[in-house]
């Protein structure tokens, strides 16, 4: 994403307004660009319109009411030469969660089908490493802790979970009205030694949870990540219950390209499910930090 005079197009000063309804009309409020997560100056009160100097400018929520209101965004160049770039990765997956049911019992989360670009599905699993390029640990879960640091996946945070516009809608739909912070993202692959499944919350220091499930084939479909409510009230976060100490929910499709999301809180009890035949759940799982 870059908001700046460094386009081919300044040249031309071509104005395009990008930003449409529902309706596929363009939509172009004079207060502030609809293609850029909205923020405020604390001095006129004009979001980004503004034209102070140095004044300070927070986030304002809804960042992108043209997608709460069923609309697209799209990159643009305005008439004073700054660009917004907005992939079509990016938009894609922008689109996809603006169109998913947002679930909020037992707690605010959304499960998203066809999440990601073809394309950029395509290139996430063409790259996706060999076996022995992974860690196991703990027994049975095969893992690359830190996508970031591979040369071809850490694309999927760029366009994806580490985007800013992305970032600014997800906050939106969840309705939580904060800017998400700078994720982690680790690589899985879970096998039937993996034994892992106490119903918990997550870290203390996670925002927002995802998990975006990439498996071969169907085989693994019962075995997307379960949502449950325990039988018995605790206040502290740290605990886990056995699942037969819980009411079951729901539990996720793990079919390729389908994506959670859920806020972390004190209504946030899930858990993975007990593989019991020989499969294999490949999986990216992150988090936003708080
Ligand atoms: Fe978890």
């Amino acid at each position: 994403m870059r908001r700046g005079g460094n386009s081919p197009f300044f040249i031309y000063k071509i104005f395009i307004y990008m930003a449409r309804d529902k309706y596929g009309n363009e939509f172009h409020p004079k207060e502030y660009d609809p293609d850029y997560p909205r923020v405020r100056c604390v001095k006129c009160g004009y979001m980004n319109s503004c034209k102070c100097i140095n004044e300070n400018k927070v986030p304002w929520y809804p960042r992108f009411p043209i997608l709460e209101m069923g609309g697209v965004i799209e990159s643009v160049t305005h008439n004073d030469g700054t660009y917004v770039e907005i992939h079509d990765f990016t938009n894609w997956s922008i689109n996809k969660v603006r169109d998913s049911k947002i679930l909020s019992y037992p707690y605010g989360m959304v499960v998203v089908e066809d999440f990601l670009h073809p394309d950029l599905l395509k290139y996430i699993k063409d790259n996706w490493p060999s076996r022995n390029e992974l860690d196991e640990n703990p027994k049975g879960r095969f893992a690359l802790h830190d996508v970031s640091t591979h040369d071809k996946l850490n694309l999927i945070l760029k366009y994806i979970f580490n985007n800013f516009h992305f970032k600014s809608y997800l906050s939106d739909k969840l309705g939580i009205q904060r800017e998400l912070k700078e994720p982690f993202l680790s690589l899985w692959e879970d096998t039937i030694e993996w034994t892992i499944n106490d119903v918990h919350v997550d870290s203390p220091t996670f925002d927002v949870t995802f998990g975006l499930f990439l498996p071969d084939d169907e085989s693994t479909i019962e075995y997307g990540t379960e949502f449950w409510i325990p039988n018995r009230h605790t206040s502290n976060l740290e605990d886990t219950f056995q699942k037969s100490e819980c009411n079951f929910l729901f539990r996720a499709p793990f079919k390729e390209n389908v994506c959670y999301f859920m806020i972390r809180n004190n209504t946030s009890w899930h858990s993975s499910p007990d593989i019991d035949k020989e499969i294999t759940r490949k999986h990216l799982y992150g988090a936003f930090k708080k």
